[in-house]
């Protein structure tokens, strides 16, 4: 099942075509800044140091806030115009060599097993349709290092339905990830942005 059926992806055909149609603050995922869990994480010591993979990295924000806390950060995105805005987002961390931005669908990056030591998902893997989600899980784990974890964010099923990502209830996170990921928290919020719709938080920690 499609998780855009005539939302802003169907209506602008594309992820190319909604950045270069819906003005930067009015894009329903923009926070503006970095998302206020994983901010939260990280102040809280929980996640692995070392080399992090912003996947679907939209404006940018969580991967410039990760490479400020010292991480060295790979931003993927499908989108070249998402990573056009990015591009000023992160403007100093890339001179610095702390961020990478690259254009490419992040089941096929092509890198080497055990390159991450976390990988950061806001509003990417809520995105795909169902078919890929075990595709994702699998390279996610492939692509971490032993110990390496995964911060998830997605909708909820208690936003109501509507067209957009897929809104996903608490069994079927656990569903696609308990088999290769314990989940060290699986917690309600929002999503930040124009809309705040319902969301979960999920902090996983590969397993092996
Ligand atoms: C809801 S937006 C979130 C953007 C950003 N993470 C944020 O929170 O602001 C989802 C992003 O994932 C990207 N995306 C969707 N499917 C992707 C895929 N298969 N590979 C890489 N990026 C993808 C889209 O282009 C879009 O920028």
């Amino acid at each position: 099942m499609s998780s855009d059926p005539k939302g802003l992806v169907d209506q602008h055909g594309g992820w190319d075509g909604v950045y270069k149609n819906v003005p930067e603050d009015e894009l329903p995922w923009n926070a503006g800044g970095p998302d206020a869990d994983l901010v939260r994480l990280v102040e809280t010591g929980r996640l692995p140091e070392g080399r992090a993979l912003d996947a679907g990295t939209g404006p940018g924000h969580d991967a410039a806030f990760l490479a400020g806390k010292g991480w060295t950060v790979l931003a993927v995105d499908l989108s070249q115009a998402a990573l056009d805005l990015a591009a000023k987002t992160v403007r100093t961390a890339c001179e610095q060599g702390r961020v990478t931005l690259r254009a490419a669908d992040i089941l096929h990056i092509k890198e080497p097993s055990e390159s991450f030591a976390l990988i950061h998902d806001r509003g990417c893997f809520h995105t795909m349709a169902e078919p890929d989600r075990a595709a994702y899980v699998g390279e996610a784990a492939r692509m971490l290092q032993p110990g390496g974890k995964v911060v998830l964010r997605t909708f909820s099923d208690k936003e109501a339905p509507g067209p957009g990502p897929h809104r996903f209830s608490k069994a079927e996170l656990e569903a696609a990830w308990s088999p290769l990921f314990v989940f060290e928290e699986l917690s309600e919020g929002v999503f930040e942005g124009p809309r705040r719709p319902k969301a979960w938080l999920a902090l996983l920690r590969k397993k092996g």
